[in-house]
């Protein structure tokens, strides 16, 4: 790595505002809550106690993905720095940043990283990876972006060739047409020549996809259920947790994994904070998140219709990485 080797203080740009914030979560919810089934969107999962009860999703047993995507990082790592040598490393959805440290490492010991741009909307999380990172590369210029990608892309560096990372199945929380306009946005923020590094899951036996998500300790019940709790405290909501079961289910058609919370009992809920008072019968469900799974042929068309070449695509056969090029 250039530069030297002493500790730069990373520097923190916030382009979440919060008052945006407040009155996206409003109409998110009014939106949602509305349709057939009612879905809250994911980005909402990601309060503290979101992110730590994520933290220890990925520590789970039956949570395959992050450990299969740290293998193939630690495998590949050396090839995308490579076949990419950008001084300019993005990860978008970068949470602690945990094995992003493997690629980082391997960009380190090739010589040329000079900046890291992690980008989330979870700024406590996203601060402490930030004074993480710092101390661990000195030399390194962390300069991290508390915003949404769905939103901020724009306020990405412009003035180097880059990597931008996103890993962890992340796209796969997107609905198809969100992932699209996602896709689309991605590479038209970026000049022809620079790479996506994108993690994705593989579609593989229902009962594997089931378990990871339905551990046997119940965190990935309490991840899901704490999107209620999130909407108590932001919009003065009075949702009663214990109130719904989480039922994990796998949707053979679209291929992804439904995350959803069903009412155990008739209720009625009031959510002051966005004018909206809705009507639960026992058993009706709401859609929390949504996870799609992906097969290599599919992944690399959407990329193609999105301008990527998908020029590499490494997989142990549960979870895939592909390294992609903006096209001209
Ligand atoms: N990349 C990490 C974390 C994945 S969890 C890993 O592979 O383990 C998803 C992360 O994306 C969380 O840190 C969450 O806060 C962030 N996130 C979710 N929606 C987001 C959005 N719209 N904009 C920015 N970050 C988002
Ligand atoms: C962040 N994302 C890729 C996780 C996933 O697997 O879809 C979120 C998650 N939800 C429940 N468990 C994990």
């Amino acid at each position: 790595m250039s530069g030297g080797s002493e500790v730069r203080e990373p520097v923190v740009h916030v382009a979440f505002d919060p008052d945006r914030a407040a009155g996206s979560l409003v109409s998110d919810v009014r939106r949602g809550l509305g349709q057939s089934p009612r879905t809250l969107p994911p980005k909402w999962l990601y309060d503290d106690r979101g992110s730590e009860l994520f933290d220890q999703i990925t520590r789970l047993p039956e949570y395959y993905p992050t450990e299969a995507e740290r293998r193939l990082l630690a495998e590949h790592a050396a090839d995308i720095v490579r076949l990419t040598g950008a001084p300019t490393v993005v990860e978008l959805g970068s949470g602690t940043s945990d094995k992003t440290r493997t690629l980082l490492d391997a960009f380190t010991a090739g010589g040329q990283l000079r900046r890291f741009v992690p980008v989330d909307v979870s700024e406590a999380t996203l601060r402490s990876a930030a004074d993480m990172l710092s101390q661990r590369y000195p030399g390194l210029q962390v300069e991290a972006l508390v915003g949404d990608f769905t939103l901020h892309l724009s306020h990405l560096p412009q003035d180097d060739r880059k990597v931008v990372a996103f890993l962890g199945g992340t796209i796969g929380n997107f609905y198809v047409e969100e992932r699209a306009a996602f896709l689309g946005a991605l590479a038209d923020s970026l000049a022809p020549g620079d790479w996506l590094l994108l993690g994705t899951d593989v579609v593989k036996d229902a009962d594997r996809l089931v378990a990871a998500y339905n551990d046997s300790q119940g965190v990935t019940a309490e991840f899901v259920t704490n999107s209620l709790a999130v909407l108590n405290r932001e919009l003065d909501a009075d949702f009663d947790l214990d109130a719904f079961r989480y039922v994990p289910l796998w949707d053979p058609a679209m291929e992804r994994m439904d995350l959803r919370l069903r009412a155990e009992v008739p209720q009625q809920v009031t959510l002051p904070g966005a004018d909206l008072v809705i009507d639960l019968a026992a058993g009706e469900e709401i859609r929390v998140e949504i996870s799609s799974k992906f097969r290599p042929e599919g992944l690399r068309a959407e990329l193609a219709a999105a301008g990527f070449a998908a020029d590499h695509l490494w997989t142990d056969g549960d979870y895939a990485l592909t390294l992609a090029r903006r096209t001209d």
